[in-house]
């Protein structure tokens, strides 16, 4: 068993006063079973977010980790690659002290997901914990596999009894995504997921809603009461979500090429940024009431359908161009993908949410690979002031005020404001009024995962999605989704490392534009 130790704070967070961390709350021992533990994401993600958890000292006094694969190797080999891998991608550079402690015990049982000795073999290591340790530890199954094996899995925790819960231990598994890649398929999986956990024992997993700054926009709308009066249809003129991205698809052809934007980004990180700036203010920040408004949310979104889904949605493909100064072929030319393929690689939409307080304000949503940079931001635009006095020119430079919430890279709020510009002549130009994580808390975020797989050790799901809010999400995409899979046309193109298709722009109103990516 480990016994993992809050380390020394870095100079840095010694002496800010404002880094708090993951709070260093008392977690129930835990168990944590990776399945798919040697993929992609074990190694970029949830790996190095354990070592970080566990440099802050906050995971569960007694924890230990068991990888399941399908690569054949013993212990020691997976605690070699665990260990590689947080070297390679942890935010701290680790410490060995730490980094021995987290892995000394960690166990590997290698095997198909579909077979049943993986699942026996899991039973007896759990019980051998439980039994050394004198009382059941808390079970979290965290399924980082292909989507084929979520209901495989699922099965097979309820027939080996894994699912049950002994006197005091909690039994959590976490779904990671694609939450199935249409409305039925989401549908049939949470039915399978259902038939064997209980809806409060299910956290599916999306890591935008770990990021601080997302969830800042909760800080932002209901601990200011500057903002929240001009938070509708009065005085809102629209609002522009972006989540643009400058790196092309890797070597993820497999998955993406079936995927495209749509499902990869829009259906869930999107839609769950528009949830978060749309929803009414909860009761109580429970799971339930935050999870009730964020699904009213999606419930009033206007459906696209057939009709309407070409007015309303614009898919596109990377062609050839630059990245990062280098000249790149197209997604075309990605290895592994089909040399015809029309899988979009970037995706606009324009929606609304037909409701009391956003009726009529159009909500656009942006997403793209191999975009000009990365960036994930909410633009809110304003509506104009009703009447300018100034003479002459003095009126030029006046624009809307815009408010801007940044995710990603330079994490903040930004305000645009018209100031006068120094000067015997009243002329106005915008200015910008910002407020940066990095020099307000002077400290780096936690990732995402960090977060969130401290959430679900400690039982909270309220930055988790719940079955009628995944549902709700593939309603509003399934008729996108749907109709473009349907059309055999050539899909269009962009050229890498651009502002994306020109076509995108026939979703805004006349005289609007992109903002600038
Ligand atoms: C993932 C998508 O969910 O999110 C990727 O599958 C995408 O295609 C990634 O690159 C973006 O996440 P982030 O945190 O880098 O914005």
């Amino acid at each position: 068993m480990t016994t993992v130790g809050q380390q020394d704070k870095t100079e840095q967070e010694a002496k800010n006063p404002l880094v708090e961390g993951l709070e260093r709350l008392p977690v129930h021992p835990t168990n944590l079973v990776i399945f798919g533990a040697t993929g992609d994401l074990s190694k970029r993600k949830l790996l190095p977010a354990l070592y970080n958890l566990a440099h802050e000292g906050a995971l569960p006094e007694r924890f230990n980790l068991i990888g399941v694969s399908r690569s054949d190797m013993p212990h020691g080999d997976f605690r070699g690659m665990a260990k590689e891998a947080i070297e390679k991608f942890s935010r701290r550079k680790p410490d060995p002290k730490v980094l021995e402690e987290l892995l000394n015990e960690a166990k590997y049982i290698p095997g198909s997901f579909d077979d049943d000795s993986v699942y026996t073999t899991l039973t007896d290591t759990l019980e051998e914990f439980d039994e050394a340790a004198g009382h059941p530890f808390n079970r979290i199954f965290y399924l980082s596999t292909a989507p084929m094996f979520f209901p495989v899995i699922v099965g097979a925790l309820g027939r080996h009894k894994l699912e049950d819960t002994k006197d005091d231990n909690e039994v959590r598994v976490v779904i990671e995504k694609p939450f199935g890649t249409n409305l039925e398929e989401a549908q049939d999986l949470n039915e399978q997921v259902l038939d064997v956990l209980d809806e409060s024992q299910a956290y599916r997993i999306d890591h935008y809603l770990g990021k601080e700054t997302v969830q800042n926009m909760l800080a932002f709308r209901f601990a200011n009461g500057l903002f929240e009066p001009i938070w509708n249809r009065n005085f809102i003129d629209n609002v522009q979500i972006t989540a643009a991205e400058d790196i092309g698809i890797g070597s993820r052809a497999g998955y993406y090429d079936s995927a495209g934007a749509l499902r990869d980004l829009v259906q869930n990180h999107m839609l769950q940024l528009l949830t978060l700036l749309c929803m009414e203010p909860p009761v109580t920040f429970s799971a339930d009431d935050v999870r009730d408004e964020k699904v009213k949310v999606l419930h009033a979104v206007i459906k696209p359908t057939p009709e309407t889904v070409d007015r309303f949605a614009v898919p596109a493909q990377y062609g050839p161009g630059v990245d990062a100064g280098e000249d790149v072929g197209g997604y075309l030319q990605e290895d592994d993908v089909p040399e015809d393929s029309t899988t979009e690689t970037f995706a606009a939409l324009r929606l609304e949410v037909d409701n009391w307080r956003w009726a009529g304000v159009p909500i656009y949503l942006r997403t793209g690979k191999r975009l000009a940079r990365k960036v994930t931001e909410i633009a809110v635009t304003l509506k104009p002031v009703p009447h300018l006095a100034f003479q002459e020119d003095g009126s030029v430079g006046v624009k809307p005020n815009q408010i801007i919430l940044t995710m990603q890279p330079n994490e903040g709020v930004t305000i645009t404001l018209g100031a006068k510009i120094p000067g015997s002549r009243m002329r106005i130009r915008p200015v910008n009024m910002e407020f940066l994580y990095g020099t307000a808390f002077l400290s780096e975020s936690p990732e995402a995962y960090e977060r969130l797989i401290m959430d679900a050790m400690r039982g909270d799901a309220t930055l988790f999605t719940r079955n009628d809010e995944v549902e709700a999400q593939w309603h509003i995409c399934d008729p996108i989704v749907k109709n473009w899979e349907a059309q055999s046309g050539p899909i269009a193109q962009y050229e890498s490392g651009s502002q994306g298709p020109e076509e995108a722009d026939e979703l805004l109103e006349e005289g609007s534009h992109w903002r600038a990516i």
